[in-house]
């Protein structure tokens, strides 16, 4: 039941698989069965949120699932209408009973809300409920490096993940050379750029043919040799074990940089600019 995903450390000395199981959309007695079918696939590490409404869904997978609860790794995020201090730690709390868990291995700020300038008072939430037991490590999503300064210079915690908008075509170069600068692991949301057409892109294709290996291979191995731990979610066991098969080959200097060379400026899917973009 061993799973084989290579690990890494973050900054509070948990150990993190370098790539774990995204689960938005994946709801219900479907969606439970497709995160058990993950698990059994060997994903330790699952990614949840509050506002993903599946907090619940997960619960009953990691139930239902012959791995001890220990062994995983449970994410989820705090949404944006909860960054008032109270109210954070409320929603924690729920995040933990709709899971039927005591605990999350990780808990993170689901968006920065920057009008709104709360998030280092629901950080300090995060922080309290690490001390109190709730959660074993605490991140953030789509903090930029003006938000993270905020909670360093505020709080004197820096988050121990970030979780951010990348793949080929958004590849967050300065942000990841911020995060390296502070100890700040990267997670990659949206690591296969929801597919869309780029399973079709024929840069992609090309190194795919040469590696003998198919598209989201190459782009997730790309995420693992680049240092960010990629969650992609899949509905399907076989595309789910296709994602986890990349720890067997290794992608060339220059099939790194033809990779690197597809991301623009206006690269995002969504257009999700944390510096304006909020989410509640
Ligand atoms: N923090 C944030 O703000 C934030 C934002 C967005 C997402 N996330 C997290 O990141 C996770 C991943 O991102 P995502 O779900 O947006 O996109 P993604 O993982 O890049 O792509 C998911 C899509 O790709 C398909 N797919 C997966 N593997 C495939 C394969 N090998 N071949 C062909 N198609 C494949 C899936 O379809 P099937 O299911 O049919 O296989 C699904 O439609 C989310 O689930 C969520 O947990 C976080």
């Amino acid at each position: 039941m061993k799973s084989s995903i290579p690990e890494m450390v973050l900054n509070d000395g948990l150990r993190l698989p370098v790539m774990g199981f995204g689960t938005s959309g994946l709801k219900g007695n479907e969606g439970a069965a497709a995160v058990e079918s993950a698990i059994r696939t060997g994903y330790r590490l699952i990614d949840s949120a509050y506002n993903y409404e599946n907090e619940g869904t997960i619960g009953e997978a990691v139930r239902r699932s012959a791995v001890p609860r220990e062994e995983l790794l449970l994410t989820s995020k705090l949404p944006g209408r909860y960054h008032e201090y109270d109210k954070a730690v409320a929603a924690i709390q729920e995040s933990l009973y709709r899971g039927g868990l005591d605990y999350y291995d990780l808990y993170l700020i689901h968006w920065p809300n920057p009008e709104e300038d709360r998030f280092v008072e629901a950080w300090q939430a995060l922080i309290d409920a690490k001390k109190w037991g709730l959660i074993r490590s605490i991140g953030v999503c789509n903090f930029l490096p003006e938000h993270l300064e905020r909670l360093k210079n505020e709080t004197g915690v820096l988050p121990s993940i970030n979780q951010i908008e990348l793949h080929p075509y958004f590849n967050q170069e300065e942000q990841r050379r911020f995060h390296e600068e502070h100890n700040i692991a990267t997670e990659s949301w949206s690591p296969l750029a929801r597919v869309q057409d780029i399973l079709d892109h024929d840069v992609i294709q090309k190194i795919a043919d040469d590696q003998n290996r198919t598209v989201s291979q190459v782009i997730l191995r790309w995420h693992y040799q680049i240092g960010a731990v990629s969650i992609p979610k899949s509905s399907n066991p076989v595309r789910q074990k296709e994602n986890l098969s990349i720890f067997d080959f290794s992608l060339s200097e220059n099939q790194m940089n033809d990779i690197a060379a597809l991301t623009t400026e206006d690269g995002r899917i969504q257009n999700q600019d944390p510096a304006v973009y909020q989410e509640f």
